[in-house]
Order: C-alpha cells, then structure tokens, then sequence
C-alpha cells in the first residue's frame, strides 16, 4: 500500500518522480504528491485523486533536480489533499513521505508533539514532526532521523529531504520494501524496481532498520548504531513491455490474456534435465519431513491454496489446512508434530501473510513462499521460494497469478508425489499443454463470453456463484472477481449449501453462475441449479464438455479432472470484466483497494 519514489541528480526531477509514480499506480490511487528541492527551497504538490490529478496541480515553473513522490491508499485520514503525502513539520525544513503504519503513533504524540499543532490526520506527520523536534533538540539530521526510527512501531518505507542538507535523501525501511536505484550522476528511491526502470536496472536492496544516505553520486547504507554496511546491486530483470499496456485498454485484459503463455512459461521454467519436471531437493526434503502442511495466505491467493490442498492431498498425499492469513496469526489452530507452512502470494509483500510468518519462524517451522516477485519480503523471509513466472500483474484484480500458483501447486504436488514413490496416472507436462491451449480458446471466446456479461449482469445488483469440489473453489474466486472490479454484491456457495439459508435471497432474475466441470457430482450440482430456477433465478451454468448438457450457457474444452480450475476460471475473469466495464467502473483501479496489501 502506497508507493514512494525519490530522486536526486542533475536533471529536474518531476517526470521522473511523476512517471515513477505513474508505475506505481497500483500501490494505491486516493491522493499522491511529490516536493521538489531547489535552491529556494523545498517545494510541495500534492492532489486527492490519480498521479493525473497531480499531474494537473504541478507547474512547470518549479523545477528542481532533487525530489520525492508519494502515492497513497489511506490508512490513517480519509483521502484528501490534506491527508496526501508529502508532509511537512511545522517549520518545513523537514519533508517526508512514507509507506506503512506507525503502530505507536498517539504514544508518539502524546509523549513528544503534545504542543505541537499537526496538520494531517495521518500517522506519517507524526514522524517528521518527532525529526523537526529532535534537529530542533540539537540532533543532526541523521541522528533525529535515527532517534525516530528506534521510537516507532510498525512498519514503513519513508523517503526524507532536509531543506537545510540539498544534497541527501534520507532513507529508511521496516517490513515494507524499498530499494534503491543506481545511475550516472544520480541516484533514485522507489518501493519497485518497477517504478524506476526508465531511469536505471541497477537496484540495491536495503534491509530492515538500516539509514541510507542517497546523494547523486554515492549511496550509503548504515545500521541505526551507524555502522557501515557493504551490499552489491542487482539487476532488475523487468523488460518493460511486460510492464507496458501496449494496444491493450487495460492491464486486466492484458494478463488475462497472457495466460497461455505463463502457463507454457512455466512448465518450462520447471523443467530440468530429459523436460522433467523438478523441484529443488531441499524443498521436497522439507515436504517429506513434514506430517501436516499449512497454506496460509489471503483474497485470491487463498483461492489458490484451497485448490492447491486438493492437489497436494489427492496427488502427493499430504495432509492440507488451508488458512486465512489475517485470522491464522492470531488464533493458532493446534499445530501437528512436524508442521510446515506453504505462503501463497502473488506480490510477496502481504503484511497478513507476513504476520504469520514471523510467528511461525519464532516457533521454529520451516515455511516455502510461492510467489511471483523474487527479493519480495515473503520470499527473502522464508526458507524456501518458489516463483510464478508470471510476469508483472498490475490490474489489481489477480488473473494471470492465480492460474500461475494453480500451475505451481500442480507441479509441487505432482513432483512430490514422484519423490514419494506415488504414481499420478497422468503426464502433467502434456496435461499442461492441454490446458494452455484450453485457456487460449477461452480467451479467443471473448465475444460469446461478453455476451453473457451482458444477459446476466448488465442491471443485476447482485449474484451468485454455486459448484461443487473443485468447483466450489473456483467459485469464491469468480465471485471475489465480480465484486472488486464491478461492485456487484456476489457470493460464492458450495451448491449443495444454497439451500441452508442463502437460497432465501434468490428472487425473480437473481442471476446464478453455476460451473459443472467435476464428473462425480455433475448431477448434483445441476439439481442445485433446479432448485434456483424453480425461485425464479437466472440461472447459467458453464460446463466442461463431456459433461455438458443441452442449454448450457458455456461449454469449456475438456482437460484433466484435476486441472479443471485454471480453465474454468477463464470466462468467470472475462465475465468479471466486461461487466466492470459495462458499469464504467475503473477496471484496473478498482475503489477502495491496492494491489498489493502491507498493512494488517
Ligand atoms: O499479493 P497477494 O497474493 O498476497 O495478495 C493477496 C490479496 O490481496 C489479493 O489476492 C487480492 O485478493 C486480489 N487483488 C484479488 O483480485
């Protein structure tokens, strides 16, 4: 939640502090700012609404090659000019922006800026305030900044200019990322490498309570007792058409679209030597030891793990829980003997997800994140990583990760189910191909599938998804689609719990999408649909062929039992759009939300 860029060199700062935040878009879109320094002084834009908005309020008259930028997703104060970043201490010497929340911020207050007016509703203010006090006090910059940090609680990622220091940017981070950029005669800060690939590929990583001094021609990184600290750059391995909409009208439909593609992607990236499917020993050493695997995760990732359980148990044997993240941490379940946890997240930053993680490290566990940003904080944090290979997923509704860990899941289960001496009866790589070339019929199937958009949810305030097994699953992910990105009111139910109380809310056209991919129940669930129908619902039933019968609305192409999920989820992705769109809703930018979650 929220992005942070800072840059500091020879040129003027502002597009490039603009388009960083432009990348960074998906962080967060209620407010953004950004303040430049020059020789004046410092400067600062800020703007309720998109990085276009502030586009809007910036002039072209202040420039200056020193600057920092902010967009923001509220956490403490509504959305407003006031609430957006960058903020201020009473004097203004002092500016920062930051992502994260400061747990202890009334303590701060309280304890420290009882006499002091603040300006914002925000946690943020709190921090440069504490700075201008201290500098204030007789600190130094550095050392107020420091003293700061070693007060707060929580988690942040802050960016700071010192009106007084032109040359510095101050940098701090705690459980939220950032990363510095390296140039020619320059330096940058950004949240993602993302935001910064314009400028440079060249990042350094910076770890949990370290200060970085960012000047335009050396970064140095120092522990808070101001120790020295040695870290070779990386290089962002983005290529910027994957980041880029190119013809497409939004991201959403880009990633929905690239779906064959990651899925042969991954298959590829998977396999070893004879095109056999591996994964590294330590992971499937750490599989085998364990007696009981806990999937923690959130929103659609947690979608994955429901039927990532499947696969696991069905192919490689091993019991599953499956937990939501944000209640796990704070309400253990009894744990088996020899537990281990399995975190599903596309972005590797959910801070729900990372709760747990630290607990179950301070247990002892061992833990394997599964997502698609290597360097991510889940994936640093955890003994083991395995990636997506998805590519940058920008629309905030989650596509092409989710067949992603579907794939990923389907070929943990399937290898440790080979280790395990247990025999899968399929060939998972040619499966693999079957469903890629499933997903690519689907996608080419946009007309019909709009169409369905359009019969069943054009004037409907809500809607109902039903399946049975797998099904079930892919339901709750169809409905959580629906409702981010159109704001229609859906549910997900297993078909067979409708009528348990929920089937009180059908009425005269509520609209019913029913998938009937899985054999053993196919009856079942079509005797669900019945019982809708018949209370006037208006009902679609999307259906695997074989199993199909005469007036479904949609028949997929046939592909393995088991795989059925990364196939059927393609229309309710399609449908899910077209239906946003229909309503004029924001498709990528859905209200409310951010792509990627850092705040409990
Ligand atoms: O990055 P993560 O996979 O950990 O994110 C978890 C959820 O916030 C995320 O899946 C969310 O539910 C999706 N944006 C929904 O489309």
């Amino acid at each position: 939640m929220c992005g942070i860029v800072g840059y500091i060199g020879e040129k003027d700062s502002k597009e490039i502090l603009l388009k960083g935040l432009e990348r960074l878009e998906y962080r967060g879109y209620d407010s953004a700012g950004i303040a430049v320094r020059n020789s004046e002084g410092i400067t600062v834009f800020k703007e309720k609404g998109r990085i276009a908005d502030l586009r809007g309020a910036v002039s072209g008259d202040v420039t200056g090659n020193t600057g920092i930028g902010h967009t923001r997703w509220a956490t403490h104060g509504k959305p407003s000019k006031m609430n957006a970043h960058p903020h201020q201490n009473t004097s203004d010497r002092f500016t920062i922006v930051h992502n994260g929340v400061i747990e202890n911020y009334h303590h701060l207050q309280r304890d420290y800026l009882a006499d002091v007016a603040m300006e914002s509703d925000t946690d943020t203010e709190i921090i440069v305030q504490l700075i201008g006090k201290f500098v204030e006090e007789g600190q130094t910059t550095q050392e107020a900044f420091s003293k700061a940090l070693q007060l707060m609680k929580g988690s942040y990622a802050i960016a700071l200019l010192d009106a007084e220091e032109a040359q510095t940017i101050f940098v701090a981070k705690n459980k939220s990322p950032l990363l510095v950029g390296l140039g020619e005669g320059f330096n940058v800060v950004a949240s993602d490498a993302m935001a910064m690939l314009q400028v440079t590929d060249q990042f350094v990583e910076l770890m949990d309570k370290e200060i970085v001094i960012v000047r335009k021609d050396s970064v140095d990184i120092l522990t808070l007792a101001g120790e020295k600290v040695e870290r070779a750059p990386f290089t962002a391995e983005i290529d910027m058409s994957d980041i880029d909409k190119g013809t497409y009208p939004h991201y959403m439909l880009k990633e929905i679209d690239e779906q064959p593609a990651v899925m042969r992607k991954i298959i590829q990236a998977y396999q070893g030597e004879n095109e056999k499917l591996t994964i590294k020993p330590e992971i499937l050493d750490a599989l085998q030891t364990a007696d009981r695997l806990y999937i923690i995760a959130a929103g659609t990732s947690f979608h994955a793990g429901l039927i990532g359980k499947e696969y696991l148990e069905k192919m490689a044997g091993i019991p599953v829980e499956v937990h939501v993240a944000s209640e796990f941490g704070y309400n253990m379940p009894l744990l088996s003997e020899r537990p281990m946890f399995i975190f599903i997240s596309q972005s590797g930053e959910t801070a729900d997800s990372r709760q747990v993680l630290v607990r179950i490290k301070e247990l002892g566990f061992p833990s394997l994140t599964i997502t698609n940003v290597s360097g991510s904080t889940l994936s640093r944090e955890a003994d083991y990583t395995l990636l997506l290979h998805a590519g940058p997923e920008i629309a905030v509704a989650s596509t092409k990760a989710y067949t992603a860990q579907l794939a990923v899941l389907a070929i943990l289960s399937a290898v440790s189910a080979e280790a395990r001496g247990r025999e899968l009866g399929f060939d998972l790589v040619q499966e693999m191909g079957i469903v890629a070339n499933a997903i690519q019929a689907q996608v080419d199937m946009k007309e019909e599938i709009e169409q369905l958009a359009h019969d069943y949810l054009s004037t409907t305030r809500n809607c109902f998804f039903i399946g049975r097994l797998m099904d079930y699953f892919v339901g709750l992910e169809g409905a959580l689609k629906l409702k981010e990105i159109s704001y229609i009111q859906a549910e997900g139910f297993a078909g067979g719990e409708l009528k348990h109380g929920t089937i009180a809310l059908i009425e005269e056209g509520t609209p019913v999408i029913a998938l009937a991919t899985q054999e053993s129940v196919n009856l079942n669930i079509r005797g669900n649909v019945k019982e809708v129908a018949a209370r006037g619902a208006n009902t679609m039933i999307i259906s695997m062929k074989g199993l199909n019968e005469d007036g479904d609305s949609h028949v997929l192409p046939p592909v393995h039992e088991l795989l059925t999920p990364l196939v059927s989820v393609i229309p309710l992705q399609l449908i899910s759009y077209y239906a946003a769109l229909h309503r004029d809703c924001d498709v990528d930018k859905p209200r409310n939300l951010a792509k990627s979650v850092t705040v409990e």
